[in-house]
């Protein structure tokens, strides 16, 4: 039905109290974003471009309460919305007027406001809430981490469905201020600038701010008892590391490898370009998890990444995502190359640096170790599959692909696209097929087919491709190859879920 006729002045009438003209096309947000890999993250009709988060947490009882403000424009005529979030929602407005609000799916919360909303209209949403959040799963598994003295929030692909309501997809970034009150004595710490402390009454309040755009999945909420130690990198940026009170044996080699992140800022400054955020960090809280994880400016390190002493190649690794992932993310979750290929390839480079295996004998290592018919060769970096995501040979042939294209276009082509991608899609997404598209235009040269038979073929590149990529040159001794000094621990990077 296409009838549109309505007199003037009914017109001016229905502008005036922005009722839409035709309501027909005014319909739900879609409950995912579209991404294939995981369908019902993220939601469709509107865009973020904010959350302000007002929390307080009680690390006793595991209680966190507060109320997010989100603000958005729509993308189309919307009836309804979605936003993903797992705590009870006491109240919802929209627009300052109250919205009527349901939950359906795994974690989606459904959002009808009292008037409909046209498409390009800036929203404003506030979600009162409150919960438990250890109490709290979606297809079964939660990722909110308790700790003996507070709890964390950071996991990969979903870690803010159990702290605050988003549009839960790296497509949709956004600028961040966090502000939780814990108990005094007790520290919250979040991405960014700690902007001030307040204390009252018992509870003390932080402030943080993450002023560039920013994932949902990398933002990140840690409450315990923190060490915090302060510094700047050569440039100036500031640095805000903290460590749990409670490491026991791995505080030291916690420390000695997370306070080297502004020597290592500034080493990755020469390959990435500069530092694209307004601080840098880590934390080490006391989890039983295994990971580590780039959340932004302030990244998650696990004590165990420390068991065997000091682990720079974990940091460097960290830190290269907040170029390589965080300041360019992903398009869709298919794209994790763009993240891990190349976190990996920089611990090779660290370990190159370090004269403990260069970036080639560790490529020429990943190749020879894994005969034809390993099943490392099925897993395709370049759109791995949602179960392989997080495989080993996302990481390792991922690197190995780099280093191919390193040798195809030469040194000088290569360190200029590694400094040039993140400068050409700042703050921004990007797939593979970008990626591709932009080493073609630095270097001049058609890699269609290095890509494919690296990051794309179920199988081992040929002999051919090999050859063409000067990759495991000595053939003959393939499977033979010296094991890199550095091997063991860049592997130990991916003690993933090791609980
Ligand atoms: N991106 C993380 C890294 O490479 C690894 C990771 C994958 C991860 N899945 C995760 C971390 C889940 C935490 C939770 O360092
Ligand atoms: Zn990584």
């Amino acid at each position: 039905m296409h009838r549109r006729l309505i007199a003037p002045g009914a017109l001016a009438v229905s502008l005036l109290l922005a009722i839409p003209a035709s309501a027909a096309s005014y319909s739900p947000g879609a409950p995912g974003i579209g991404d294939p890999y995981y369908p019902a993250y993220g939601n469709g009709g509107y865009d973020v471009s904010h959350y302000d988060l007002r929390l307080k947490y009680q690390p006793q009882t595991d209680e966190l309460e507060g109320t997010a403000t989100l603000l958005a424009t729509t993308t189309q005529d919307l009836s309804r919305f979605d936003l993903d979030f797992l705590l009870d929602v006491s109240e919802v407005r929209v627009n300052g007027a109250k919205a009527s609000f349901a939950t359906s799916g795994q974690h989606e919360l459904e959002i009808t406001p009292a008037n409909p909303l046209p498409k390009g209209t800036p929203i404003t949403v506030v979600v009162r809430y409150s919960g438990v959040p250890s109490t709290k799963s979606a297809y079964g598994f939660s990722t909110w981490h308790r700790t003996p003295d507070g709890a964390v929030a950071a996991d990969e692909p979903e870690a803010a469905w159990w702290w605050f309501p988003s549009n839960d997809h790296p497509l949709d970034k956004a600028t961040y201020d966090v502000s939780v009150a814990v108990p005094d004595g007790t520290q919250a710490i979040s991405n960014g600038t700690l902007q001030s402390t307040s204390s009252r009454l018992g509870w003390t309040r932080y402030n943080w701010r993450s002023n560039k755009p920013q994932a949902t999945y990398l933002a990140t909420l840690a409450v315990g008892k923190f060490d915090i130690t302060t510094g700047k990198t050569s440039d100036g940026v500031p640095i805000i590391n903290a460590y749990s009170k409670d490491l026991g044996d791995n505080d030291g080699a916690a420390r000695a490898s997370v306070e080297r992140t502004g020597e290592i800022v500034d080493w990755l400054t020469g390959y990435f370009g500069p530092y694209p955020f307004n601080a840098v960090g880590g934390y080490v809280p006391n989890t039983t998890t295994g990971y580590a994880l780039e959340t932004q400016t302030r990244v998650f390190y696990s004590p165990r990444q420390f068991a065997n002493g000091s682990n720079t190649s974990v940091v460097v690794h960290e830190l290269t995502h907040q170029w390589y992932g965080d300041d360019v993310s992903l398009k869709g979750w298919k794209d994790i190359w763009i993240n891990e290929g190349f976190a990996r390839y920089a611990q090779w480079l660290w370990s190159e640096h370090e004269g403990e295996g260069t970036t080639q004998e560790l490529a020429d290592y990943v190749y020879a170790s894994h005969p034809a018919d390993d099943a490392f060769w099925t897993v395709k970096p370049g759109d791995p599959g949602p179960d392989d995501q997080f495989d080993i040979a996302v990481y390792d042939r991922g690197a190995l692909a780099v280093q191919a294209l390193r040798n195809e276009v030469g040194d000088d082509a290569f360190f200029a696209i590694l400094k040039g991608w993140p400068k050409d899609h700042a703050y921004g997404n990007a797939s593979v097929g970008d990626f591709q598209e932009y080493a073609e235009q630095v270097s001049g040269k058609s890699l269609a087919s290095l890509f494919d038979a690296w990051l794309f073929q179920p199988s081992k590149p040929g002999a051919p491709a090999a050859q063409d990529a000067s990759i495991a040159r000595s053939s003959a001794k393939a499977g033979t190859l010296p094991r890199p000094k550095s091997w063991k621990k860049i592997e130990a990077t991916n003690d993933l879920h090791a609980e």
